[in-house]
């Protein structure tokens, strides 16, 4: 068994080590898919791995190839992958009708369960990404603060909202001094705007955190965090 570390970001332990039908699909997504990856984050060089089956704490490429998931989907499927109850679930549910763009019924107990079990979520909202979350929660805190800039730390991944989608992996070049880095886009076509409100604080220096943050403290709404900075390697 060798061990296999996919840019540091995805950790798994591979049995044996054939990557051919994973090369022929990059190809082909090449043509049909935008960038060649449905996220930036899933790149890698030379090609991205395909992934074709997940059970428990295992899952298998296209090329045969089986790993230990350390990562569990970003912590998603903390359970493991197609954890019986889960999986029961979600038939059910296909049963009941999947979506009707209305309130469901099972919501409100969900959200008062969730409340109940996570003392910090006084209330809940549902979204589909962890995007479409954090734009949320940048709303929110903006509309509560009436400030309008957040802080996010260099390195840290926090989805692809534009206030967020910012030196997360900057080129050493231009991410400025390691205790004063300026905020770098990570992709053309973002807000205008975004560079002069998104301040970046350098990950693990506490002195420069609480510098910068006391520089802007009378202008943020928020402050996001990747507590384990997984998209970084951690
Ligand atoms: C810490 C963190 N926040 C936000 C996101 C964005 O989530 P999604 O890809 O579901 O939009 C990710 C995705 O990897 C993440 O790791």
């Amino acid at each position: 068994m060798q061990m296999f570390f996919n840019d540091n970001f995805v950790c798994l332990f591979m049995v044996s080590g054939r990557f051919s039908r994973s090369m022929m699909l990059f190809e082909e997504a090449n043509r049909y898919v935008a960038g060649g990856v449905h996220s930036n984050f899933r790149y890698r060089e030379p090609h991205p791995i395909y992934f074709s089956r997940a059970r428990g704490s295992r899952i298998w490429d296209v090329d045969g190839n089986e790993y230990i998931d350390c990562v569990i989907n970003m912590g998603a499927c903390i359970l493991g992958h197609g954890y019986p109850k889960v999986v029961d679930a979600v038939k059910d549910a296909l049963d009941y009708g999947l979506t009707v763009g209305l309130e469901p019924d099972i919501g409100v107990e969900v959200s008062k369960q969730l409340s109940r079990m996570i003392p910090s979520a006084e209330s809940v909202r549902f979204s589909n990404t962890g995007t479409e979350a954090v734009m949320h929660a940048i709303h929110i805190a903006r509309g509560f603060t009436g400030r309008y800039k957040i802080a996010k730390l260099e390195g840290g991944y926090n989805g692809w909202y534009d206030y967020v989608l910012v030196s997360s992996h900057p080129s050493i070049d231009k991410a400025g001094p390691p205790d004063e880095p300026v905020p770098i886009p990570e992709s053309a076509g973002l807000a205008r705007g975004v560079a002069e409100n998104v301040v970046i604080i350098p990950f693990n220096n506490i002195e420069a955190t609480e510098r910068i943050i006391s520089n802007h403290r009378d202008e943020l709404a928020a402050i996001i965090v990747e507590p384990v900075m997984v998209n970084s390697g951690c």
